[in-house]
């Protein structure tokens, strides 16, 4: 079996949901359930003897051994993060602990086990760190998307907290040998995105009747990906990414927010039209910007596509209007989750943007 963290959360549910269904092999899913981990997201897994759930912090270190040695994983995949930019500059502490002394924690562990283990066991151990672009900092218009050799220029306490779990992780294979890969993921949108992030929100706002808040002019621009192509990618790292190496993972898909939430409308004036018949775009409105704003990301895939043969399987049209459609058809899912402190965020985030 193997170990995934943070397996209740946007990617790490997916993830698993898709491990369980494609490679017939358990998974401990080890989250702390902070208010991004929903275990509802795992709910079709309840009776699943391959889906072992344990509540805890990847900080635990005593948790993390202990599993360890019960288990004795072949590999471990770390998503276990804090994830919201916004929240980054509200409060950085939860990230520094979880990001970076959770990550560092984790791969103590893993090194104390992988050095126990002999054979097979040992030179087939994988510890595969789920990373993101904004660590390569801003690309501005015309410069050519991020290579894994791009220089590390994070901008937020999000993308600084990524970046030093990811020297960290590096570090852990030069001096140690462990046996680590990273990945270099560009935005994620898909089932189970939680409401905080531009492309949910949007939905959930717009189907309130609410307004939606555009950032600055609206322009930045951002690489999407489907999250299970974001998936697939991580299992074919895994299965065949060599050792020590980092790879970006993205799907071509470079989009201005603006664009994004303009899809968002013209799909649901499609699929589920408002009322009084006008259009959901008559809803948008601009907001204060994000303090340090990234101005454009872009992911260059082709270390991912060359070596691995990896390929996405979603376009972006495709892609979203799944999602839209899967928000639509999850309104029990949405409203449990909209019932937490989702609104105590949405307050003290938007209040004084206006
Ligand atoms: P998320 O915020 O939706 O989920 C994070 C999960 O980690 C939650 O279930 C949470 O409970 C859990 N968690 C948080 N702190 C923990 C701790 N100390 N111990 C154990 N579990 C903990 O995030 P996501 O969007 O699914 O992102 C997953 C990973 O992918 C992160 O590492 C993120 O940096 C990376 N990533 C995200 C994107 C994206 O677009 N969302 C893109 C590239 C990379
Ligand atoms: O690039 C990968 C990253 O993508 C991941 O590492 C992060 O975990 C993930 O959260 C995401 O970060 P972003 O900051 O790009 O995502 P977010 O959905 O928060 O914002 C996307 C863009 O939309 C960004 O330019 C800010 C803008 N935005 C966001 C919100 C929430 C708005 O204009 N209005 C909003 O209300």
């Amino acid at each position: 079996m193997i170990l995934v963290t943070g397996g209740a959360g946007f990617i790490g549910a997916n993830f698993v949901l898709d491990w369980i269904d494609t490679n017939n092999e358990g998974v401990i899913n080890l989250d702390k359930l902070t208010y991004a981990g929903n275990l509802e997201n795992l709910a079709s897994l309840k009776d699943n003897k391959l889906h072992h759930f344990v509540q805890g912090d990847i900080g635990d270190s005593a948790l993390v051994e202990r599993l360890l040695s019960e288990h004795q994983p072949r590999a471990i995949v770390n998503f276990a993060a804090e994830s919201h930019v916004d929240r980054s500059i509200h409060s950085p502490e939860d990230f520094i602990q979880t990001n970076i002394v959770g990550t560092f924690r984790l791969l103590e562990a893993a090194r104390t086990y992988w050095s126990g283990l002999t054979g097979t066991k040992k030179t087939e151990f994988r510890f595969l760190h789920v990373s993101t672009d904004e660590v390569y900092g801003s690309l501005t218009k015309n410069e050519p998307a991020f290579t894994e050799l791009h220089r590390y220029e994070p901008n937020s306490p999000y993308s600084a907290s990524k970046a030093a779990s990811d020297h960290l992780v590096r570090s852990y294979h030069h001096t140690y040998g462990l046996p680590v890969l990273t990945t270099n993921c560009s935005n994620n949108y898909g089932p189970y995105h939680f409401p905080e992030k531009l492309i949910p929100l949007m939905i959930v706002n717009a189907l309130a009747g609410k307004l939606l808040p555009v950032y600055g002019d609206g322009q930045q621009i951002r690489d999407w990906l489907y999250v299970k192509d974001h998936c697939s990618a991580i299992r074919r790292v895994l299965e065949a990414g060599r050792l020590g190496e980092v790879y970006n993972i993205g799907g071509w898909n470079e989009k201005a927010n603006l664009d994004i939430v303009n899809t968002v409308c013209a799909l649901l004036d499609e699929l589920r039209p408002r009322p009084d018949k006008k259009h959901y775009k008559e809803q948008i409105t601009y907001v204060a910007d994000r303090p340090g704003h990234d101005r454009r990301y872009a992911i260059d895939a082709r270390k991912l596509e060359r070596e691995l043969g990896w390929k996405p399987a979603e376009t972006f049209d495709t892609g979203i209007r799944k999602t839209v459609q899967w928000y639509l058809d999850n309104q029990g899912w949405l409203n449990n989750v909209l019932s937490g402190s989702y609104k105590q965020w949405v307050e003290k985030n938007y209040a004084e943007r206006n």
